[in-house]
Formats: structure tokens, C-alpha cells, sequence
């Protein structure tokens, strides 16, 4: 987390958004991130077993079978609408996201390819979580 904040604060320094979008997306800072804001519920390896699935109404999401369950192709934009809260879910805290302030980025976006090529800007802290996120699809 120290790191993302820090890359985030040093890409701002630089001003770069070239240097920024440069950076490969790292899911390593994107397991850290998971394992803060998003292991709870969806569980340590992601498959929707967190301890705090007791408690809630609907079942977290398998989120290792995202892309299975999409005939293979992982689904990007419905993954980065859920995680940003552009696409709410009530677990996710609706159209307040719980992970906005931890999730926006401090530094420049980064562009991460679409479905059809296209560009598609996300903070880099959801950067990270998507590469995470597509290594752990089985
Ligand atoms: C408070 C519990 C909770 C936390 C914390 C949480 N989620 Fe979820 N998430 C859910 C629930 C419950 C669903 C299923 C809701 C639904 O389908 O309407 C869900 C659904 C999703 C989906 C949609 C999956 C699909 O089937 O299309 C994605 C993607 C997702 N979560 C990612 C994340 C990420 C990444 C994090 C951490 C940044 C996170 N979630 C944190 C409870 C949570």
C-alpha cells in the first residue's frame, strides 16, 4: 500500500502522465490490495468464501471465474465498473463506494486495453487490482 501511494505520489511529482501510464500494472501491489479491501468477502484465494460472508445477504462473487464465466474473455469494463462504483452493488457500498478514496489514485491514470483495443482509464491502484484479478482466473 505504501508503495502504490508512493509510486502514485512520485508519478505526480514527475508530472508525468506519460511516465505513469508507462508503468507496467503490478499485481503484486494488486494482492495487497485485495488482500486489505477485498478478501473479507470474496475470501484469501478469491472464491468467494471470506469470513464475512455470514453476515451478508447476497454471496460474494467467485472472482476466479470471471472470465470463465464470460466464455473466457476476462470482463474488464464490468470488473473496473463494479470495483470504482460506477456500476453499484449494495455490498459494494452503492453509489458511496467503500474503496473510492482508497481506490482513486493519487497520481495519473492508467490506460489498460479494452475489449475492442480501446483505451480505458483507471486509477493505478484498480490497475493493480485488475492484474491481480486476471491471475487468479482458473
Ligand atoms: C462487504 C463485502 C464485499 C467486499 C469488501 C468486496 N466485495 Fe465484491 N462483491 C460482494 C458481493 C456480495 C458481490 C455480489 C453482489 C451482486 O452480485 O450483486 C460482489 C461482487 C463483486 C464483483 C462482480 C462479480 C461478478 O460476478 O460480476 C466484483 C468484480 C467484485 N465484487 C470485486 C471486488 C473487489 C475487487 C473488491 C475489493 C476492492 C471487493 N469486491 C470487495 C461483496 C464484497
Amino acid at each position: 500500500m505504501r508503495n502504490v501511494i508512493l509510486g502514485g505520489l512520485a508519478g505526480a511529482v514527475i508530472g508525468g502522465t506519460v511516465a505513469s501510464a508507462a508503468m507496467a500494472q503490478d499485481a503484486g501491489a494488486g494482492r495487497g490490495l485485495y488482500d486489505r479491501f477485498c478478501a473479507a468477502c470474496h475470501g484469501d484465494s478469491g472464491r468467494g468464501d471470506g469470513v464475512m460472508t455470514g453476515v451478508l445477504t447476497l454471496a460474494p462473487s467467485d472472482l476466479t471465474r470471471l472470465a470463465a464465466r464470460a466464455q473466457g474473455a476476462f470482463p474488464l469494463m464490468a470488473v473496473v465498473r463494479r470495483i470504482d462504483g460506477r456500476d453499484p452493488i449494495l455490498a459494494h457500498g452503492g453509489e458511496m463506494p467503500l474503496f473510492g478514496p482508497w481506490l482513486d489514485g493519487e497520481g495519473a491514470d492508467v490506460a489498460l486495453s479494452g475489449p475492442g483495443g480501446q483505451p480505458v482509464m483507471v486509477s493505478r491502484p484498480i490497475a493493480d487490482l485488475v492484474a491481480y484479478l486476471r491471475q487468479i482466473q482458473r
